[in-house]
């Protein structure tokens, strides 16, 4: 079978790959095999049209490393063609993995893409980022790259979970980094669609000067067998100088934030979003570091259902003494159902854990302009009484156009919900009171 397979290759596209050698175990199969290519479940997908199609060995055990393969195929699917890692087969990866170089590629991931849990070896080995400290097992960066299928990334977690457990990220003593599950950096027009991302180290997704990345129909969770150890920072969704950024139909079940773009992140889009023991959709939090410029602009989130979570919708950026600048600007939430939330709207001009004198006395310089919130509903957890939303704006800063419309959230403390409003200037659109009040 695999002579007839390279034999028609040979015969089709000598030109492009005459100098490609064929590793063991892996195969290519040309777009014209149309039954060849539905042997291997790669035909007929009802979005993708039929392309060369590369497949790899999979792993025979957890141990059993197959990045070398892996980075062959990629490079024997880029350009037109496509990488399948096919239905019940695990494909371990060891090895850090630079994919930056990529243009015009289809992965179809119907299998498992799972990272060995080697801990040491990937504190030495990694691709780091100093926005947060951040590190990843691989970057995946160029332009038109497409990942999907109903199989998993799995970033085997448990182990890191573990050795992380009492650390925290933000203290500035931590060493211990972890890995992203999936990174793009420099890349340009990236879709996900299908997939699962289970348990990854760290944050599950990050974007990196990247411009229109859509994920659809994602399952993203993370879980810990180990109850002294939870998963920690597992982000759905984080980004960074990124600019478009689309997310439709997609679950997301971890213990931190759902959906959380954060410096320079603008056109954003989510429609049909479900996060269930998450920290909320967020805008930032921005203007974290003296003298560096932060933007979130022009984000459309509607049809966003919050459950078990801690906070429901929110804004945040940065006050006090040696912080950055720049601007939340022009940001819908529409139809946000809320259940068992803690903080169902929060916006939070005096972000970090700063007093209201210290807001007052540094307020931010991080401009809300132009936000609303339409259409919010459902229950709160209670664990702010009756507090529902809760705005605070830095005194003196820029925080204009702030609405509130068809807010209807109850909560189990009973009696009328109450809003607080602190520091914003003109009618929000809603009745409200001083936190302090
Ligand atoms: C970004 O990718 C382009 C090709 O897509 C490349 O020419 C450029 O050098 C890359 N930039 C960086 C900073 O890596
Ligand atoms: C669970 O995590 C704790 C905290 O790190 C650790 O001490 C313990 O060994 C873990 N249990 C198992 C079964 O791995
Ligand atoms: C809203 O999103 C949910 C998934 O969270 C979906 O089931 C529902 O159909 C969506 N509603 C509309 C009007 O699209
Ligand atoms: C949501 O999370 C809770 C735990 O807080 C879990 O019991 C429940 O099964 C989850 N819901 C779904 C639909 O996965
Ligand atoms: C955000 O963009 C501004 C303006 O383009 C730039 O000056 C700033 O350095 C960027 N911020 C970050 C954190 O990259
Ligand atoms: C606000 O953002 C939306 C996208 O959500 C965009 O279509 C619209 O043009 C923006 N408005 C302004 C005034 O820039
Ligand atoms: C913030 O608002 C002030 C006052 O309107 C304006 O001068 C400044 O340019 C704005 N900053 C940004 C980053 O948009």
């Amino acid at each position: 079978m695999k002579f007839l397979a390279i034999g028609a290759l040979l015969l089709s596209t000598v030109s492009a790959l005459a100098t490609e050698h064929i590793i063991k175990g892996a195969q290519i199969i040309p777009a014209s095999d149309k039954a060849g290519l539905k042997k291997i479940g790669a035909h007929g997908h009802h979005k993708h049209h039929d392309r060369r199609t590369v497949t790899i060995r999979s792993s025979k055990s957890d141990t059993d490393d197959i990045s070398d393969d892996f980075l062959w195929g990629i490079k024997a699917a880029n350009h037109g063609g496509r990488l399948l890692l096919q239905k019940g087969k695990t494909y371990v990866i060891g090895k850090k993995l630079d994919l930056s170089f990529l243009d015009d590629i289809e992965v179809q991931l119907e299998g498992e893409v799972k990272f060995t849990d080697d801990i040491d070896y990937w504190q030495a080995n990694h691709f780091y980022y100093s926005f947060q400290r951040s590190i990843t097992f691989w970057v995946w960066g160029g332009q038109d790259i497409k990942i999907f299928g109903k199989g998993t990334l799995n970033g085997n977690g448990q182990e890191w979970y573990n050795a992380f457990a009492g650390m925290e990220i933000l203290d500035p003593d931590n060493v211990f980094y972890r890995p992203v599950l999936f990174v793009t950096d420099n890349a340009t027009r990236v879709s996900v669609e299908g997939i699962t991302q289970l348990n990854s180290p760290c944050w599950t997704n990050f974007f990196v000067r990247t411009k229109d990345v859509s994920f659809d129909d994602v399952y993203i969770n993370s879980f810990s067998t180990n109850a002294s150890a939870l998963p920690k920072n597992t982000d759905g969704f984080d980004s960074f100088n990124v600019d478009g950024l689309r997310v439709t139909n997609t679950r997301v079940d971890v213990g931190d934030d759902c959906f959380a773009p954060k410096p320079n992140t603008t056109n954003i889009f989510v429609q049909n979003l479900w996060c269930n023991n998450t920290h909320g959709v967020s805008m930032g939090s921005i203007g974290q570091y003296p003298g560096v410029e932060d933007i979130i602009e022009h984000a459309w989130i509607e049809n966003v259902t919050l459950v078990n979570g801690q906070n429901g919708v929110r804004l945040k950026a940065w006050a006090g003494p040696d912080v950055g600048f720049g601007r939340i600007n022009n940001i819908t939430y529409k139809d946000v159902r809320v259940e068992n939330t803690d903080s169902p709207i929060v916006l939070d001009q005096c972000y970090f854990n700063i007093d209201a004198a210290t807001c007052a006395e540094y307020p931010s310089s991080v401009n809300f302009t132009n936000i609303n919130f339409e259409n919010i509903y459902g229950t709160s957890s209670g664990k702010n009484g009756k507090v529902v939303a809760d705005l605070t704006c830095s005194p003196n800063s820029v925080c204009t156009d702030i609405h509130l419309s068809d807010i209807d959230i109850t909560s189990p403390a009973g009696g009328p919900p109450i809003v607080t409003c602190d520091g914003i200037d003109g009618d929000v659109g809603v009745e409200c009171q001083s936190s302090s009040a």
